[in-house]
């Protein structure tokens, strides 16, 4: 279905894409966001008739059976509308309110990550599938981080001001524009961590899973932590100082 999904998002996307705005002026959606979110929930429907979804362009039904979908059909939108190859399609499968499972295609960089839980996580490219696991730095100041914005000018403007805070002790920070993709790159070691204030769950789903199972810390959005809001995923051995120097409250 993700694969699918990719494939229609890759083959039929028009040379000239028309956007429209959605919260923010720069917050983009097209027809293939929908199209794709179309083809998902139609074939969620044919396969799993009682279950639940929720899905970012509205998708939305209340299911029978404890089983919920949440669907990002593209996420990544304004690199897709740039023609940039980083974004993605993400489903993951909730199971009385508890995620179970994910799945993160990105079509352009040939990579399906996935996940359930207790079963590790993977990763599947032209090379075949494999194992994956989280990055084993432990020094913040020899960190990647990856971190996201949001579309609106005041939470950006909070949003830099913790960037500016963090900046000076890590590697380097990376802003590549699907939360769905960063989530796994730190569940394959290829960033050391991630975070991003105001993401909503279908960004998250199967990213942290995906991260989680991978032997990343996951914390916020799906996890215990106080600040719900506030999603970080990262190589367990800086946790602590990522907690300390995004000003959040200690792991529990
Ligand atoms: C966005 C991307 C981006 C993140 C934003 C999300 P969208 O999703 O994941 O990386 O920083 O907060 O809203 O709009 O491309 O589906
Ligand atoms: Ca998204």
């Amino acid at each position: 279905m993700a694969t699918a999904t990719g494939e229609l998002l890759l083959r039929e996307r028009p040379a000239t894409l028309k956007t429209e705005s959605k919260s923010s002026p720069t917050d983009a959606v097209t027809a293939m966001d929908r199209a794709a979110e179309e083809l998902i929930s139609a074939t969620l429907r044919d396969l799993r008739p009682g279950d639940g979804l929720l899905g970012e362009e509205g998708g939305e039904r209340a299911g029978a059976t404890g089983v919920r979908w949440i669907v990002d059909p593209l996420d990544g939108t304004v690199n897709y509308v740039y023609g940039l190859p980083l974004w993605s399609v993400s489903i993951a499968a909730e199971v009385d309110g508890v995620v179970v499972a994910g799945v993160v295609r990105a079509p352009a960089l040939g990579r399906t990550y996935a996940a359930y839980a207790g079963g590790g996580a993977w990763r599947e490219d032209l090379e075949g599938r494999g194992p994956i696991r989280s990055s084993e730095v432990s020094e913040l100041g020899m960190s990647l981080v990856g971190t996201g914005f949001g579309y609106s000018s005041e939470r950006r403007a909070e949003q830099a001001t913790v960037v500016a805070a963090l900046l000076p002790c890590v590697r380097d920070i990376r802003r590549l524009g699907s939360a769905a993709l960063d989530l796994c790159l730190v569940a394959d070691g290829e960033l050391d961590a991630y975070y991003e204030r105001g993401l909503n769950a279908w960004d998250v789903a199967a990213g942290a899973v995906i991260a989680r199972e991978a032997g990343a810390e996951v914390r916020g959005f799906t996890g215990r932590w106080p600040d719900a809001d506030m999603t970080l995923a990262c190589a367990p051995g800086i946790a602590d100082r990522m907690v300390d120097v995004l000003g959040l409250p200690a792991i529990p």
